[in-house]
């Protein structure tokens, strides 16, 4: 199927020429203008709420965006996707991550999925809840207290970021780890931490064939069949997969398997059975409010107007800002502490999503798709990088995600977390002219012409874009309307841009060239270096010469 490249539109054609015209707009000037500015540019939507009006934009920009994203076809794309059409050509799949979240009664397609899908939700609620109330015993008859996910990716990233956002509502007779990367540091440090008599792996892989996790869970299996004995695997493994085989042949009984399917993208399970280890936390009704929350958000989507919509909104200010403003990053900075993982889980979202060069129709694209997306949580961030966000030579648009209710806890930490989030951005749109810094210094009595020296140092150009999303409180609810926010902002912009946002095919040659350095790592006799080039091959020598002689603990 061809389609023009998104430089060919009639729409980002008076994009870019209005981009020229409001380019050197200050929004300084924009807002003291405009004292309704904020009101008309912030929205609610499942609970949440965007300010948005600390963007670039005059009230013809959003017009213009919405017009682009109706001339590359956003609406049709989305009914094609909740429909269940395959939207994933280059794997011929349907994306159906929003079947997992509609309520019960049926799929989002209204097929056999909604009954698949609470099926599965049936047996980890089942599940879930005998961990929790004790009922389902170690081998050695004791209860499990630590629960540890074995998965990378999409079978990590978003368990461990729910997991840890959620936090204050966790099980506490439960703890939690996550085991991601093939580096034996990090169960290494882990396991001497664990009792095995009361430890639950749960392995998660959508393939059941990546390397780093299926190495961890062979070691992790070991260690318990070390301590506890073969037979204790039925009671302390079970796995979250779409490859009923691959875990049957692992050792893990299909009846302690949670399926999935393959219309789920690895970065969209959280949702499904990958989700275990969330619902082990909260318990499944919190799980149903994540979720709820998610749906919401969903519902919202599919049905407010381009113009009232808050993740076609985000997605259409992206682009401004990538393809306008040439922006090459985003970043997130979650002023909430246990949204640590936010940015991590995000960068999976939407990089493996939408950091594509191809068009569906195999032609090149020709303007730049996803940023860089990166970030930490504030304020830790504004003692390190904001530096370069508020004086550097690089634009960089921010998302401010932070919780409007106070913690139980420490309560009076919250308005000054608060004051901080709201602080940064309006400096970065405000800045401070060179005048208003002279004027300041000449009030404290500075010589002249060390003001003159100082002034250019100390102004901030300002008009640095930022949006601010505020949760009322960190519930499941909240959380799952977050993830799902921008789930379909990634999405928007994978249709605008013309690309498959549901492959990932750039992540599988550094796998199969892995496959053949671990091989010449592991040799025995002296590797050909046949195909390597002569950095890899030397690279491989030193190793080789620095290697320990092989334990009994190495693989074959
Ligand atoms: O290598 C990338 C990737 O395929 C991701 O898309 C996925 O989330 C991750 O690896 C883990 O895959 P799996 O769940 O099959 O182990």
């Amino acid at each position: 199927m061809h389609q023009p490249s998104l430089q060919d539109c009639l729409a980002f054609h008076a994009l870019q020429l209005h981009h020229r015209a409001i380019a050197g707009r200050q929004m300084r000037s924009l807002f003291a203008d405009d004292p309704a500015r904020f009101s008309r540019l912030s929205l609610d939507a499942a609970g949440l709420f965007l300010d948005y009006s600390k963007n670039r934009i005059v009230d013809e920009t959003i017009t213009l965006l919405c017009a682009l994203a109706r001339e590359r076809g956003v609406g049709a794309q989305r009914e094609r996707m909740f429909a269940g059409e395959k939207i994933n050509t280059t794997e011929e799949r349907a994306v159906l991550h929003v079947a997992l979240r509609a309520p019960h009664a049926g799929g989002a397609d209204g097929s056999e999925v909604g009954a698949q899908v609470q099926a599965v939700l049936m047996r980890m609620r089942d599940f879930s809840d005998r961990v929790r109330r004790g009922a389902w015993l170690g081998a050695s008859g004791k209860a499990l207290t630590s629960v540890v996910n074995i998965g990378i990716g999409g079978s990590f990233l978003g368990p461990k970021m729910a997991c840890h956002a959620l936090r204050k509502q966790r099980h506490p007779g439960l703890d939690f780890h996550f085991i991601s990367n093939v580096d034996a540091s990090e169960l290494d440090a882990l396991l001497p931490r664990l009792d095995p008599h009361t430890t639950l792996f749960i392995v998660a892989s959508k393939t059941f064939s990546t390397a780093e996790t299926m190495m961890n869970a062979q070691s992790a299996r070991a260690w318990l069949v070390g301590h506890c004995g073969a037979a204790a695997i039925a009671r302390h493994f079970v796995a979250v997969s779409t490859n009923r085989e691959a875990v049957t042949a692992f050792g893990i009984d299909a009846a302690n398997m949670f399926g999935f399917w393959d219309w789920v993208g690895g970065r969209y399970s959280v949702w499904s059975a990958v989700g275990l280890p969330v619902m082990l936390a909260i318990g499944a009704d919190g799980f149903g409010q994540f979720l709820a929350g998610a749906h919401a958000m969903d519902t919202h989507f599919r049905t407010a107007p381009l113009e009232a919509n808050m993740p076609v909104l985000l997605a259409l200010l992206g682009i401004w800002y990538r393809n306008l403003f040439g922006c090459s990053t985003l970043s997130i900075a979650p002023y909430w502490q246990d949204l640590q993982y936010l940015p991590g889980y995000l960068q999976q979202l939407d990089m493996e999503s939408n950091g594509k060069h191809v068009a569906l129709d195999g032609s090149t694209v020709t303007l730049a798709t996803a940023p860089v997306i990166w970030g930490d949580v504030g304020t830790n961030g504004q003692h390190a990088y904001f530096q370069l966000l508020h004086q550097g030579t690089e634009l960089v648009p921010v998302d401010f995600i932070t919780v409007l209710q106070e913690p139980k806890q420490l309560g009076a930490h919250h308005k000054a977390l608060l004051a901080n989030c709201f602080a940064q951005s309006a400096a970065l749109m405000r800045g401070r002219t060179a005048g208003e810094v002279a004027d300041e210094l000449r009030a404290q009595g500075m010589a002249a012409d060390r003001i003159a020296a100082l002034a250019p140092h100390r102004a901030f150009d300002g008009n640095r874009p930022s949006n601010t999303i505020l949760l009322p409180e960190m519930t499941p609810h909240a959380l799952g309307a977050l993830i799902a926010l921008y789930e379909h902002k990634v999405f928007v912009q994978g249709v605008v841009w013309g690309i498959n946002s549901f492959d990932q095919w750039g992540v599988e040659l550094g796998k199969a060239l892995a496959k053949d350095v671990e091989a010449a790592l592991r040799a025995t006799a002296e590797p050909a270096a046949a195909g390597q080039d002569c950095s890899t091959a030397g690279l491989v020598a030193r190793a080789r010469a620095s290697a320990a002689p092989a334990d009994a603990t190495d693989p074959p």
